[in-house]
């Protein structure tokens, strides 16, 4: 999704915006522009395709500007062009504005304002910022810049995080937001305005996350910020602990391959200091003030979109499993408009890596309006899903650049465990077996980092990329608590190959998608070893009797499947409520190895943004 960089002080600010927004482009961008002062006049410079080509054509220009705003956007209003592309200026050019968000009723105010006169030249949402902002200045007598801001942001509808230069106070960004994060880095003499805290990173580790319907001002040794209510709020500075090593590749051609083998390390991170071994329980102190709740809940709803939804469906099983509650799993966009039946009694849990997806914090805004509690499972520390919900727990797998989500998703899960576990223990689930599941769960880095470093492994799922490649479907298949693993490795390898893929239950198959198998279909089997075991080969025989190929990621030592299948990808033994965790690491590596071979752009694939601030 569009991402915004402002910076105001000491420094030349083309370097500062450029590595700003390259820290960005991981969100996903088709164009990409700068605006900043030049004798007290704004200029712009905008790019299609690449920030290098911004980079490039920054570099021509001598001016040395030390205050300006940048942008990288993600279509929505109009196809990615020059013209569409941000900073976006009103009538007399004396106000620039990047915007990230959606204007709902840009319809209405650029016909309104079109009636009064302004002269649009974009076909974006984002335009109407500008003009509006011109409009209501005009419209007083003496008023300040920013009063004319507030008053035009009053009659937005929809979301937006803005970034604005006006060229009579060149000295300052304002910067405001509602709906779509912004934050301010501060530094010595020097604030950088920023989407994301990867932004602002390489300048300072102190931030100022803005609230809600909030508006700054932002000077190089100064900061006011108000509600859209005027109401005055004093700045708090935050220390994130990000380092730069875990924004970069760290040796790897890809940040996606990074971070699926960063897993041994980011499972281990989510469950540290949260198993209680001795009580076979979890302690998760973010949940504490809802025990009573979460004692007495009768069902439960998880709510996501994408990969986060396929770790709430698995989270239902467990959480089923182990603690006999009721768990619905919704899709965040069709729950949000649902008018969907909270009772009392029943609680709301939201998971999300990013902490932005607006769909996702609908949802969550909907479940509060209804009265439920909401629990939040969320990577990005300080995102607004993280601030909004009543209580969570952070998975902490640190930032995923990777378009495509991978360690972020068994993160999730494992987060899900140690809920599961502790909701368990508060309905009857004993504390032996709760003793013996954090054994299990437990072992799971160090069987995640034994398959990583199986070579055998890894040349086997190479050797299934290059055989199968060309193909233009794929099936992935499992049952049970492997379901939900089938639909994200159908996933990953649709987001970042291009290539057609399905999941399906095993079962379900044969009622219509086994329309589909021939030689060149591949179906991908999740057939470790666990009660529904002889079913799923039942299910591999049916394929291959109508001449599929047959992949299966099978459980080490299991020699039958061999037999049965055209490919086998062994993952050690564990059992099966952990399993997830590890058969989701051949899913990764398949997709990731075939998106390779043809030539995609894995980190950032076509299409796609990795933070969905757009419903
Ligand atoms: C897939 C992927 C997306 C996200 C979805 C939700 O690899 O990354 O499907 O899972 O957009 O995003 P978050 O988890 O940030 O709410």
């Amino acid at each position: 999704m569009c991402g915004i960089v402002g910076y105001v002080g000491k420094r030349d600010a083309f370097p500062v915006l450029i590595d700003g927004l390259k820290r960005l482009e991981y969100r996903g961008y088709d164009s990409a522009g700068v605006a900043y002062f030049c004798n007290n006049k704004i200029k712009t410079v905008k790019v299609t395709g690449f920030i290098k080509e911004l980079e490039r054509e920054l570099g021509n220009i001598e001016d040395n500007p030390k205050i300006g705003i940048a942008h990288t956007r993600w279509a929505t209003h109009g196809e990615p062009s020059i013209t569409n592309a941000h900073p976006h200026t009103d009538c007399t050019g004396k106000i620039a504005v990047v915007h990230n968000g959606i204007i709902e009723n840009y319809r209405a105010l650029r016909q309104y304002l079109t009636e009064r006169g302004h002269k649009f030249t974009t076909d974006t949402d984002t335009e109407v910022i500008a003009h509006l902002i011109e409009d209501v200045y005009n419209g007083g007598t003496d008023m300040p810049f920013w009063k004319a801001i507030r008053g035009a942001l009053r009659e937005v509808e929809g979301t937006y995080g803005i970034a604005v230069l006006f060229s009579e106070e060149p000295d300052r960004i304002f910067a405001a937001r509602h709906g779509s994060p912004l934050l301010i880095g501060a530094g010595e003499d020097e604030y950088l305005v920023a989407s994301d805290a990867a932004a602002v990173l390489r300048y300072t580790n102190r931030v100022i996350y803005l609230d809600e319907g909030t508006l700054a001002t932002v000077k190089a040794d100064s900061i006011v910020i108000s509600t859209l209510d005027a109401e005055s709020i004093t700045p708090k500075i935050e220390k994130i602990s990000l380092s730069l090593n875990e924004i970069e590749k760290g040796g790897f051609p890809h940040f996606m391959l990074k971070e699926i083998f960063e897993q041994p390390q980011t499972l281990e991170n989510a469950f540290r200091g949260r198993l209680n071994l001795e009580e076979g329980t979890a302690r998760l102190n973010g949940l504490k003030d809802y025990f009573d709740d979460l004692k007495d809940v009768e069902r439960l709803v998880i709510t996501a979109c994408g990969t986060s939804w396929h770790a709430a469906l698995i989270g239902e099983y467990l959480i089923e499993e182990l603690a006999r509650v009721p768990v619905d799993v919704d899709y965040a966009s069709e729950f949000r408009y649902r008018n969907p039946i909270i009772k009392d009694n029943e609680a709301v849990i939201v998971i999300s890596q990013s902490g932005e997806t607006a769909d996702t914090l609908a949802a969550l805004r909907e479940a509060k309006r209804q009265g439920a509690p909401v629990f939040g499972i969320v990577n990005v520390v300080g995102s607004t899903i993280a601030r909004e919900t009543d209580a969570g727990v952070y998975i902490h797998a640190g930032p995923e650049i990777g378009v495509a989500s991978t360690k972020a998703f068994t993160s999730q899960v494992m987060v899900l465990e140690e809920i599961a576990l502790l909701l368990g223990r508060m309905h009857g689930y004993s504390m032996a077996q709760g003793v013996d599941l954090i054994k299990e769960i437990k072992r799971v880095p160090e069987l995640v980092e034994l398959f990583l470093k199986k070579e055998d492994e890894i040349g086997t799922i190479r050797k299934i990329a290059e055989k199968y490649y060309m193909c233009n479907n794929f099936l992935y298949l499992g049952r049970g608590i492997n379901f939900p693993v089938a639909l994200e490795g159908a996933l990953k390898l649709k987001e970042i190959s291009y290539v057609h893929a399905e999941g399906y239950p095993a079962a379900e198959m044969k009622h219509g998608p086994i329309a589909l198998i021939d030689k060149n279909t591949p179906a991908v089997f999740i057939a470790t070893e666990d009660p529904l075991y002889d079913k799923i080969v039942s299910n591999i025989e049916e394929i291959r009797a109508r001449g599929g190929p047959v992949i299966a990621v099978a459980t080490e030592g299991d020699e039958q499947i061999m037999e049965l299948t055209d490919n086998v990808i062994y993952v050690p033994q564990a059992v099966p409520l952990v399993m997830p965790m590890i058969t989701t690491l051949p899913m990764q590596l398949l997709a990731y190895h075939i998106a390779v071979i043809r030539g995609t752009n894995v980190d950032q694939p076509r299409n796609l943004a990795k933070s969905v601030t757009v419903e």
